[in-house]
């Protein structure tokens, strides 16, 4: 049985395997043809964060793989009065099928699966965000014909920029990731891209520089710069970005034709200016389309690797 927490647990094949079938199910669904690939099965689906895209998509898609989704907030489980995360998940894992979890610390996320006896799916936690990365791929995918690859993370070093760390180094394309001084990815994730881009022949580039960053790249991404959790943090976040929209101006750096991407939600006039928000929209709007493609394929990947 398999879980999927982070990039970090799958090779370069099993994630274009996952892409494949996300392309193979997105077609599938575009021809109304919803194949009950999960019949009868049910998603426990725990939130003890907020979330507009992941709910819809993630109970969307179970629905249309013949199954049903459970929605757990954690203010209406037990969870949230105290129940412990193990024995939550010895309850829940024996009642359904799946269960994706959307929390705060990555390790109360490893200690739901370390008791679960079904997989786990990692809806978002402080460190990673590693499904929103498979449905920014896909939108990649589907956008760019060229191989040639140069991404540019601009803004937050938070749980986008290491999950995108992990995808540039493990499949192997250019990243190139600007945050302010302080603000920087996780050292342990840094350390692991570094180490996988030997293997993957990624170039993964490090700055405190958006200009240098940004400079001919074929993808522009970045994410909120006051993440679920640091609402307190949120003026004196907002000065250390100074010099990090990416508006007209910094997008002129970029390769002409450059995508942009936002996992969303998106704060206009802080880290994305509406211009270049709404230039882009069809690209945006199509990334936050396909988590519902690309989540569906990772359900049912994941229900044929099951012992
Ligand atoms: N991008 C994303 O995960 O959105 P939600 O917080 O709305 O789920
Ligand atoms: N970094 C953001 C992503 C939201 C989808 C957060 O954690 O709030």
């Amino acid at each position: 049985m398999r879980h999927f927490l982070t990039l970090k647990d799958y090779s370069k094949d099993e994630l274009l395997e996952i892409i494949d079938l996300a392309i193979k199910i997105k077609k599938q669904t575009y021809n109304r043809d919803f194949v009950p690939y999960l019949n009868k099965q049910t998603l426990g689906m725990i939130f003890e964060k907020s979330s507009t895209r992941t709910r819809v998509s993630f109970e969307t898609g179970i629905y249309q793989l013949g199954g049903v989704g459970l929605f757990l907030s954690s203010n209406d489980i037990q969870l949230g009065r105290g129940e412990p995360m193990s024995d939550t998940a010895r309850v829940i894992s024996r009642m359904v099928d799946m269960v994706m979890i959307r929390t705060f610390g990555h390790d109360k996320l490893e200690e739901f699966a370390s008791f679960s006896k079904v997989p786990v799916i990692n809806g978002l936690t402080d460190k990673y965000h590693p499904v929103q990365l498979m449905a920014d791929y896909l939108t990649i995918k589907e956008f760019k014909k060229d191989d040639n690859l140069v991404v540019a993370y601009i803004g937050d070093g938070n749980n986008m920029a290491n999950s995108w760390l992990l995808l540039a180094s493990i499949i192997g394309f250019e990243l190139r990731v600007a945050t302010p001084k302080g603000c920087e990815c996780d050292s342990d994730v840094i350390e692991e891209a570094y180490k996988n881009a030997k293997i993957s022949g990624a170039k993964i580039i490090i700055s405190n520089s958006p200009q240098d960053a940004i400079k001919d790249a074929s993808v522009v991404t970045t994410d909120t710069w006051v993440s679920m959790g640091q609402e307190a943090q949120k003026e004196q976040k907002l000065k250390e970005f100074d010099g990090y929209l990416i508006d007209n101006d910094m997008m002129s750096l970029a390769q002409d034709d450059a995508m942009f991407l936002h996992c969303l939600p998106a704060y206009r006039g802080y880290e994305v200016s509406e211009e270049v928000f709404e230039a882009h929209s069809d690209e945006i709007f199509s990334e936050a389309e396909n988590r519902l493609h690309a989540q569906k394929a990772i359900m049912v990947w994941l229900d044929n690797k099951r012992d």
